[in-house]
Parts: C-alpha cells; sequence; structure tokens
C-alpha cells in the first residue's frame, strides 16, 4: 500500500480520483462516488446529510502503516492514536484493535478511550491545564502514563499521586524552540508556547520531578505543530532534546501533514518514520523506547463529509449553498484551510463547471467552506463531498445555529453502519434543567 493518500484506481481508469479520496474509493458505473464499496448516493438517501463518511479500511490500513513501520525501525516503540483528532468511540475502538496506544488531552478523551477499550496502561495524558479531577480521574483509572507539561502540573501531580499512595510514571512535554511551517493557530514547539517547558526551564523542571516521591519520569515529550508539510523540523526538534540529558523514553509527537487536495504533496508515513527514527538514533543514543501519536496522518484521509446543495444563487459569484458548513467543518474559517469538493452524484464531471463558492448555512459571511472550486452545472438536491474531513471535523463540530451534529457512517466491503447517530432537536435541550 502506498503509505501516503492515494485511493487505489487501476492505470485505464478515465476518471481517476485525486489522491485525497480514502483508499479503495471509486468512481462506480453509475458515475456516482463509492466510499468502501457503498455508493454515496444511496448512504446520503439512507442517513441523510450531512454526514462523515468514513472508509474503514482506510483507517486499518493507515493504522498498520504505523504499528508495522515504526516496529521495523525501532523494535521498542509505540503508536498513540492523538485521540482529539477523531475522538468517536467507534474510532477509538477500531484503532484499539489494530493494537495502537492512545493520547487523550482531557477526562473527557479519557473517558471516551477507556469506552472504546483502550487498556488503561496504554494511554497517555496531556493536557496543559489538568485540573486534579482530571489528574484523579487518571490515577483512578490507572493510566500508564501523564505528560506533564507546567511546575503547576508537577506540585499538583505529586500531591494527587501521593494522596492515592501511588507512584505514577511521567513524561516532560518540551518545546524546543523548533518552529515548522504551519498555521500559527497550530504551531506548538516555538518558544512563546502555552506548552511543555522551554529548553531553558525544562532543567529545573526535570529535577522538581527528580524531587517529588511519587512521580518517577522516564522521559521526554515534544510536539512541534500540526499539518507540517516538511521533515526538517522534527529532525531539529529530536537535537535540541538532547542537550537535556539521557533518557529511556522519547515521545516525539504528532505532526504530520496530508494532501488536502490533488496536487498537494506531503512526506509518507514511512519516510516520515525513518527520518524520526534516523535522528533518534543519531541525536537521542539513549533512546530505548520511541513514541510517536499521530492524530491527522491517521485519520483524515479516510473521512469525506456529504452535504446536499439547498441554493444556487449568482451575483458577483456563484454560491452554492449546502446544508452543514461551519457547524461540521472549522477548519476553512479557523486556518484558512482548503478543500477539494466535487458532486458526488456526477463524479465523472469532477474538476470541470462552473467556478463556485461552496457556502454553508450558517449566518455569518465567513462560513464558505471552500472558495473558487468548479462545479458542473450544480442544482438543489446534488450531492456535493468534501474529502480528506476525518481529522478535526467531528472532532470541533458544533451546535451553531442549532444545527444538530452530523452523524458518523462507517463504511467496508459494501456495508454502511452507523456509528454516530445524528444530534436530534431532543438532544439540543436535553441539558435544560
Ligand atoms: N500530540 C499532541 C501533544 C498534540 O497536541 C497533537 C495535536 C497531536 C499529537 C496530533 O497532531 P496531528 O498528528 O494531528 O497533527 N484543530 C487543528 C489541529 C490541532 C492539533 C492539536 N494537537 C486542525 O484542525 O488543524
Amino acid at each position: 500500500m502506498a503509505t501516503s493518500a492515494a485511493p487505489v484506481h487501476d492505470e485505464a481508469d478515465p476518471y481517476p480520483l485525486s489522491q485525497v479520496y480514502p483508499l479503495g474509493s471509486r468512481i462506480n458505473d453509475r458515475g456516482h462516488l463509492e466510499i468502501g464499496g457503498c455508493d454515496t448516493v444511496e448512504l446520503a438517501a439512507q442517513f441523510g446529510t450531512p454526514a462523515f463518511i468514513v472508509a474503514e479500511e482506510d483507517l486499518r490500513a493507515r493504522a498498520r502503516v504505523y504499528r508495522d513501520g515504526l516496529a521495523a525501525l525501532h523494535h521498542d516503540s509505540d503508536v498513540l492514536f492523538a485521540s482529539k483528532a477523531f475522538p468517536c468511540t467507534a474510532v477509538y475502538r477500531l484503532l484499539a484493535q489494530e493494537g495502537l496506544a492512545c493520547d487523550v488531552a482531557s477526562g473527557g478523551e479519557l473517558a471516551l478511550a477507556l469506552a472504546g477499550g483502550f487498556e488503561p496502561a496504554r494511554i497517555y495524558l496531556h493536557g496543559n491545564a489538568k485540573s486534579e479531577a482530571e489528574l484523579q480521574q487518571a490515577l483512578a483509572a490507572g493510566v500508564g502514563h501523564i505528560v506533564l507539561d507546567s511546575a503547576d502540573d508537577i506540585t499538583r501531580l505529586e500531591r494527587v499521586a501521593a494522596a492515592a499512595g501511588r507512584t505514577q510514571e511521567v513524561l516532560l512535554r518540551v518545546t524546543p524552540d523548533v518552529a515548522g511551517d504551519t498555521h500559527a493557530a497550530i504551531s506548538t514547539g516555538q518558544a512563546d508556547s502555552k506548552f511543555g517547558f522551554g529548553i531553558a526551564q525544562a532543567r529545573a523542571a526535570i529535577d522538581l520531578v527528580a524531587d517529588a516521591p511519587h512521580l518517577r519520569l522516564v522521559g521526554l515529550h515534544c510536539h512541534i505543530g500540526s499539518q507540517l508539510l516538511a521533515l526538517e523540523p522534527f529532525t531539529r526538534a529530536i537535537e535540541a532534546l538532547a542537550s537535556l540529558g539521557s533518557f529511556e523514553v522519547y515521545n516525539l509527537g504528532g505532526g504530520l501533514g496530508v494532501p488536502y487536495l490533488e496536487h498537494q504533496e506531503a512526506p509518507s508515513i514511512s519516510s516520515y518514520l525513518t527520518a524520526l527514527t534516523d535522528a533518534a538514533r543519531t541525536a537521542l543514543p539513549s533512546a530505548r523506547r520511541l513514541l510517536v501519536e499521530p492524530g491527522r496522518s491517521l485519520v483524515a484521509n479516510s473521512t469525506v463529509t456529504l452535504y446536499t446543495v439547498q441554493t444556487v444563487k449568482r451575483n458577483v459569484s456563484t454560491w452554492v449553498a449546502v446544508d452543514g458548513g461551519m457547524s461540521d467543518n472549522l477548519r476553512p474559517m479557523l486556518y484558512g484551510a482548503r478543500y477539494e469538493a466535487a458532486l458526488a452524484n456526477r463524479m465523472r464531471s469532477a474538476g470541470k463547471g462552473e467556478l463556485c463558492q461552496l457556502a454553508g448555512k450558517h449566518c455569518e459571511s465567513g462560513d464558505v467552506i471552500v472558495r473558487d472550486v468548479r462545479l458542473p452545472d450544480p442544482r438543489p438536491g446534488d450531492l456535493v463531498v468534501t474529502p480528506a474531513t476525518g481529522a478535526y471535523g467531528h472532532a470541533m463540530a458544533n451546535n451553531y445555529n442549532g444545527v444538530p451534529r452530523p452523524p458518523v457512517v462507517f463504511c467496508a466491503g459494501g456495508d454502511a453502519r452507523l456509528v454516530v447517530r445524528r444530534e436530534t432537536y431532543a438532544d439540543l435541550v436535553s441539558r435544560d434543567v
């Protein structure tokens, strides 16, 4: 299997799909998009729109490339699913089945990871503002490792662990002062960051942990940012960790970028893992155990969103408005993220037609899902697909304008199963007291 995103299609295919669709996607005889062997027009009829459609085999394939790839390069290793990218019980369950470990960034994600079947010992708790209750919850659950992020975190966890009569294994998050080329909102490796300890502060933090009788420091963690399309910042970050002494465990974070557009190039998972392990071998000779923590590169390309066109309006531009928007995909609005879009019911014309603004249904002008996308004669009732929405789509979905959040549907071998139902209006008032 190609380790970058690449749907499987044959060479002679006159209508090849963009690389950003899930593995195994194709255009069927009716000219409809098929995901996991399921016709998306039928999925829309059965489950409604908007909907997140997940190709289960794509998720499994990428998990295996990560797991087997890292194990082949470094014997003592583990791949942690950075679950903030797609915190859905069925996704946790699938990736636990595939043998991954799990990164959680809150008590809520911890509860989901446990519900999804992750062994507590293989869960890592992160967070720059963990509460006492979250730390108590992690200890009670028997979480394997807690990643310490501040001096307050150290003293608070020491107190909680002492009260519980436990010794907790911990990692220390280090901010190596390496910034990758990505949107400022998702860059975390720079010195002036709310995350972790700068190199200058890390030594004192290491001493503080050493003096805490109920904490056992096993290693360092660093995560420099997300959607990084170059490998060099990762290797620089690893080199920066070397100045802090020798540790047994290094968690090298996540951050590998993915292609969102047909011609966008991203490093393959295997070249990323090779770069990390090469750099670690040279710069961190004491590293017995290596961990990586991918979110986006595991899940982004596994999923597409289906929408139905509601209106087409022509003024200066052609505005094609669908039944979702910033309530199911905030990424274009928050990070200027670009997506592809096509009519899933007329895929043979993908990339052709009039230049359109694909807009959402929300009450603000910024609610544009894809700007300047060609759609072939779009009409109300057409089915729009935006691929590569598996990462941080469901995760950041919200109820703006009282819009119920979409369902999640898993597809494999021509069978579709609902794993998260659509929210209802009753759900919208279910917390009222
Ligand atoms: N580890 C840590 C400690 C993290 O903070 C993150 C992501 C990851 C791993 C996984 O990073 P990934 O492999 O997914 O790049 N909402 C933003 C992304 C925020 C990333 C937060 N941390 C977006 O939609 O682009």
